[in-house]
């Protein structure tokens, strides 16, 4: 017998070494004029953001370029919208780690809006979110979040005051995963060590869930194969392209699985911490570890491995 079960929408999907260089093509569906959200560092250095933005702009699309440094907060997000002010905005794109693809989720969904990103965050927001939005494409250069394929950006403020709340809502899947694992290989090997705890642990957690279906659990255990094979590997040698997939599948199907099954006592855990304390939920891992571990050891038993 099947119990009953939900699964939510996923992006469409589009995943394979080389595959950004497909990105001007996937844009014009929306139209042609963009805002391209990237973090500070190694994308924009790259040849293929090079080769991106040449592409564009030999295809005709203009566009807004916002960076955003870190995990984003009220203020950036806000900042972000205003500047754009009532112009038409086609399509939002983000490219970049997990907090990258938040703040781009999180831009989508706030453009022409008046009120704050504050308003519409969970629990200490006033206001439900209607769900509109300008149409998103993601691009992740870490694997971990699988924010690409989730409903949630995680806006943070830290400090005493501090916080993690969701803007969330089943229309913010982005409408497009586009997952590169070559565009993985910059990151250096702490961020790819961080980042793949925070996707075993979503796997994890969502696996565990008294959320899971059977989609959810089927994708959480061959996200956990790749987990079991590429993260040690992939922190030893970044470059290695079939490590570096391995990872950005784990990653794509944790986003899945969490925003279908939802998340336990580590990512609680984690996000207080990171709250208080400005470190990022990847980076807590050490003192969660006995729970992960203790997790694990119930899907070892049942995987007989
Ligand atoms: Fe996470």
């Amino acid at each position: 017998m099947v119990n009953s079960f939900q699964f939510a929408r996923i992006p469409a999907i589009h995943f394979g070494n080389g595959i950004i260089a497909r990105l001007p093509a996937f844009a014009s569906q929306f139209g042609r004029r963009l805002i391209i959200v990237t973090g500070k560092g190694s994308f924009l250095n790259s040849q293929q953001a090079e080769r991106l933005f040449t592409d564009l702009k030999k295809d005709g699309f203009v566009w807004q370029h916002f960076i955003i440094p870190g995990e984003p907060s009220p203020e950036i997000i806000d900042q972000s919208v205003n500047a754009i002010n009532d112009e038409k905005i086609d399509l939002v794109i983000g490219i970049g780690g997990g907090s990258v693809l938040d703040a781009g989720k999180a831009v989508s969904a706030m453009l022409y809006k008046s009120d704050s990103v504050k308003e519409y965050l969970e629990v200490t927001g006033t206001k439900t979110h209607p769900g509109t939005k300008v149409p998103y494409i993601a691009v992740p250069t870490t694997s971990g979040t699988g924010s690409e394929a989730t409903k949630n950006a995680v806006i943070s403020q830290t400090g005493a005051a501090g916080f993690k709340r969701s803007l969330r809502h089943d229309n913010f899947v982005p409408e497009i995963a586009l997952v590169d694992p070559e565009l993985t290989t910059r990151c250096p090997a702490d961020i790819t060590a961080a980042s793949g705890m925070d996707c075993f642990t979503q796997l994890t957690e969502a696996y565990l869930s008294d959320k899971s279906g059977p989609f959810t659990d089927a994708l959480a255990l061959e996200g956990l194969k790749e987990i079991r094979k590429s993260l040690v590997r992939v922190c030893i040698d970044g470059s290695d392209t079939g490590t570096r997939s391995g990872m950005s599948f784990a990653a794509l199907t944790s986003g899945i699985c969490l925003a279908n099954a939802g998340l336990g006592v580590v990512h609680g855990f984690a996000s207080s911490m990171g709250a208080r304390y400005d470190i990022p939920h990847g980076v807590i891992w050490e003192p969660s570890c006995l729970l992960q571990m203790t997790l694990m050891s119930g899907i070892a038993e049942e995987w007989k491995c």
